[in-house]
């Protein structure tokens, strides 16, 4: 991008996905909007061929790419091929929005302050999977979502916000799950503009926001503030 003569230093993400893509969605959605997202989606990368994430990145002219695990003989040579394919696109951030793998301790290192996940509780609570049928038969009132830099622990990476949902008496794994989802695509998009416009970084271990470090539950998010 050129700005006044001058070429502009268009921040670039790469999103990795395995299903949906509603939080990729928000993202390029949020692209379209004034105030935009401080950056490009450069990449989606899919470890699913079918994953429906792709067909969202096509339908906004975003590149994409598809590694599958077949053929691999481990998770290390997986994810070798994966920073091979990665670094093609020359990403300042690296999001995993559903993206259904273990990453090896190399793979983290190497993206180590600029990669990112979304995780569906309120960590450190029910890391892994079906987080909204074990708040559920836990009897919890509430539920929410969590973003976090990843680290080589599971889901359990330095915290930058988390966003709480009440669970209602009535409530089901699928209309947990939906409103949920519906903070996950408020909270992202807020996310990723923190970090390419140099609000939000890592610092060792400890996440800062405009220069304060966070807590340890990350910044509580809520609507009306
Ligand atoms: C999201 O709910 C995300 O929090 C979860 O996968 C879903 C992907 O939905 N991620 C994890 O469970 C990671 N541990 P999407 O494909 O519609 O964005």
């Amino acid at each position: 991008m050129m700005h006044g003569g001058e070429p502009v230093d268009v921040r670039r993400v790469v999103v990795l996905i395995s299903g949906n893509g509603s939080n990729l969605q928000a993202l390029i959605d949020t692209c379209k909007t004034q105030e935009g997202l401080g950056g490009e989606i450069a990449a989606v990368i899919s470890d699913q061929a079918d994953a429906y994430g792709l067909e969202r990145a096509k339908q906004a002219d975003i590149a994409t790419e598809v590694l599958p695990a077949a053929g691999f003989a481990s998770r290390e040579e997986y994810d070798q091929a994966l920073i091979r394919l990665i670094d093609d696109y020359q990403p300042d951030l690296l999001v995993l929005a559903g993206f259904m793998r273990i990453l090896s301790p190399a793979f983290v290192l190497r993206f180590h302050g600029r990669l990112l996940n979304i995780h569906p509780s309120l960590l450190p609570k029910y890391k892994g999977l079906h987080t909204h049928r074990r708040a559920l038969e836990a009897g919890d009132n509430e539920h929410g979502v969590s973003i976090h830099f990843v680290t080589e622990e599971l889901d359990g990476g330095p915290l930058v916000i988390q966003a709480k949902v009440p669970v209602e008496v009535d409530d089901d794994e699928t209309s947990l799950a939906r409103r949920v989802q519906a903070k996950e695509h408020l909270l992202y998009p807020i996310v990723v503009r923190w970090f390419l416009q140099g609000r939000l970084q890592l610092q060792g271990d400890q996440p800062q926001l405009d220069g304060h470090p966070l807590p340890k539950s990350g910044v509580l998010y809520q609507e009306d503030a």
